[in-house]
């Protein structure tokens, strides 16, 4: 025992063997249990979830959405065992969200008003009240006045440098302040004053400009020719109720001005978005000032009272990059309280410096920051380039380019060592990574198929890092220049993804597929590992290298065709929660042959999975 709370914590685990199957496995004395999975009703406006893919778009606006991602649970009266669950729906599988997959023609075009809202309604985020009965199993609650959807379609207000732009007006919202729907929710976060961030990663899917593109939709790559992900754009002029909901997402100019036509909708996609999880009916709100690009996550950094509050969100696209915000307000510990939380999104996000990391071969890295004077690599200022703040928000990316950022394999997830207040971010992997593109000393291996794990320590100012390789991803049998962090049978891995720390310091780290040399011995996982050790006898901490990664421990394997994602904690440490996205054959194996689309021996459904210790201890130790 030490004065030092990472001194006395041990993962308690046996690392488990690889799995393929349609089933999750966790170590000895662990349970797992599926808990609200797509399209079970959460309020009374909803039926029950049919087999067969019949249920109708209102169903789908009153259930649990599709393909569950980033997670948080936020306690009711500080309870362990009563709390509300956030969870976001990333994308949506169409064979498996109809009876018989999509409605679309051979070219592209859909038909189905039904459909296509039932689609839209799948994504976004569930806000649902869970609670653990006696025999040790979690239970939504039925009809709970605080389970709600925010869906594609949802009104959310606008803030920050964004809001009341020109360049955000629609018919919807003439004035800029703001937008119709969350889409792709994919890592999440949550903020010191108790609400939820749900982040909007691959947006730019969702649009079509087949006319005059503008340089943001250029750099971010809104589509300008065929049809979009799903084609919702398509709808209009085939069906009987010609609604805007869906030609929005044709952002083409059609008319004179940006109040006549769609040109500004995609201009309200791309951001964190806040939500109030403890107040029903509350509106979510876009945070423009974290920037707009594809989200993974966002994660703030160790708390301390008098200092700015910096928050950490990654783009995850092959060669973007990593960036944070730091907040013009410092923190006021007594906000943790506040009674009106979103009052306190606005006093910490909403204004601030936006930076995009820059990382050098010697370790060291600056944050360079977004902002007109800001200097571009040719010498000049971004003043040259932007006329307004507005404008780099809104071309973030773009912007990040000008001054020079590291171009990164895929920033997903971030966090934050509660005690040292070390970031670590997951670069997922980079295959495009050839010897045209080059390496760069934080992404030093071309054709990166196995991803990596970086982290970095802020320095004096908030310009200045430090920074080095935690983990390599690989195969136990890779050789020396492709295991170079001795990975073994136990703990081998690629593509990281989701990561989170508990507040004891265990990190644990998720997969999403990957390299087949890993994805033949093993679905995807999540390890653990406790970066910090306190291990030699004068009481120094010892920190876990990219050589040395014996500690690190496979503690759960999803089923078959699934990705492992978002990770939270009861305050007790005893109950975890994960997300199982896109299963194969998962989680019900009794669907009649006849309700399954084809192709499929079951109708999957990705479900948040209850992880807890069979003797109802703490998880991990
Ligand atoms: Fe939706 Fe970057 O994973
Ligand atoms: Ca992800
Ligand atoms: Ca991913
Ligand atoms: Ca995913």
């Amino acid at each position: 025992s030490s004065d030092n709370p990472i001194a006395d914590i041990k993962l308690g685990f046996e690392s488990i063997v690889g799995s393929k199957t349609d089933a999750v496995s966790v170590p000895q004395g662990y349970t797992a249990q599926v808990l609200a999975p797509w399209g079970q009703p959460i309020t009374a406006n909803g039926s029950q979830w049919q087999a067969d893919g019949s249920n109708n778009a209102v169903d789908q606006d009153n259930a649990m959405g599709m393909h569950h991602d980033g997670l948080h649970f936020f306690p009711l009266n500080d309870s362990e065992t009563d709390g509300l669950l956030c969870i976001n729906h990333e994308y949506i599988d169409q064979n498996a969200l109809h009876p018989n997959g999509s409605d679309k023609d051979e070219n592209g075009i859909r038909s189905s008003v039904d459909q296509v809202r039932k689609e839209i309604n799948a994504h976004g985020v569930a806000v649902v009240r869970v609670q653990l009965d006696d025999n040790g199993q979690w239970n939504v609650v039925d009809n709970d006045p605080l389970n709600r959807r925010y869906t594609g379609l949802t009104t959310m207000d606008i803030s920050g440098p964004l809001a009341n732009s020109a360049k955000l007006a629609t018919p919807f919202s003439p004035d800029g302040s703001q937008a119709r729907g969350t889409l792709n929710n994919c890592g999440n976060g949550y903020t010191p004053w108790g609400t939820y961030l749900t982040c909007e990663e691959n947006w730019p899917g969702y649009f079509i400009n087949t006319g005059e593109t503008t340089e943001e939709q250029e750099r971010i790559g809104i589509d300008t020719s065929g049809t979009t992900r799903y084609g919702w754009e398509t709808l209009a002029g085939n069906a009987e109720e010609q609604n805007d909901e869906f030609t929005r997402f044709n952002v083409t100019p059609t008319g004179n001005s940006a109040a006549e036509d769609y040109r500004n909708e995609a201009n309200g996609h791309g951001y964190i978005v806040e939500i109030d999880p403890y107040t029903a009916n509350s509106r979510a709100v876009k945070r423009t000032a974290l920037g707009r690009f594809r989200h993974e996550g966002c994660t703030f950094g160790k708390l301390e009272a008098g200092k700015p509050i910096t928050f950490y969100s990654g783009h995850d696209s092959r060669f973007e990059y990593m960036y944070k915000f730091v907040s013009k307000e410092v923190w006021n510990e007594a906000d943790a309280n506040a009674q009106d939380r979103m009052a306190m999104g606005d006093k910490y996000m909403d204004q601030g410096t936006l930076y995009v990391a820059k990382f050098d071969a010697d370790g060291v890295g600056s944050w360079l920051p977004l902002a007109l004077d800001a200097m571009t690599k040719d010498g000049g200022t971004l003043a040259d380039h932007f006329a307004s703040l507005e404008d780099i928000i809104l071309n973030t990316a773009g912007a990040a380019d000008l001054v020079g950022a590291t171009p990164m394999d895929r920033p997903e997830w971030c966090a934050v060592d509660p005690y040292t207040g070390t970031v670590y971010l997951t670069l997922t992997n980079n295959t495009k990574r050839d010897e045209a593109a080059g390496t760069n000393p934080a992404n030093p291996r071309l054709n990166n198929k196995f991803g990596h794990v970086i982290r970095w320590d802020e320095g004096e100012t908030a310009t200045e890092f430090t920074w080095d390789i935690f983990v390599f991803g690989s195969d136990a049998a890779g050789d020396a220049q492709t295991n170079l962090s001795g990975l073994n049978e136990f703990n081998q891995f690629a593509s990281p993804d989701g990561l989170a720390f508990d507040k004891r310091g265990i990190m644990w780290i998720q997969t999403d597929n990957g390299a087949e040399e890993v994805t033949n011995y093993t679905n995807d996982q999540m390890l653990a590992v406790i970066p910090v050790k306190l291990t030699d006898s004068d009481g120094n901490l010892e920190t876990i290298n990219s050589e040395n990664q014996g500690e690190l421990r496979r503690f759960f394997v999803g089923p078959n065709g699934c990705e492992v994602t978002g990770f939270t904690i009861t305050p007790d440490y005893k109950t975890m929660f994960v997300s199982i996205q896109h299963p194969g054959n998962w989680p019900y194996s009794n669907d009649a042959a006849e309700a399954t689309p084809a192709g499929m021996t079951v109708r999957p459904r990705a479900s948040v999975v209850a992880i807890r210790k069979t003797d109802g201890g703490e998880l991990g130790v």
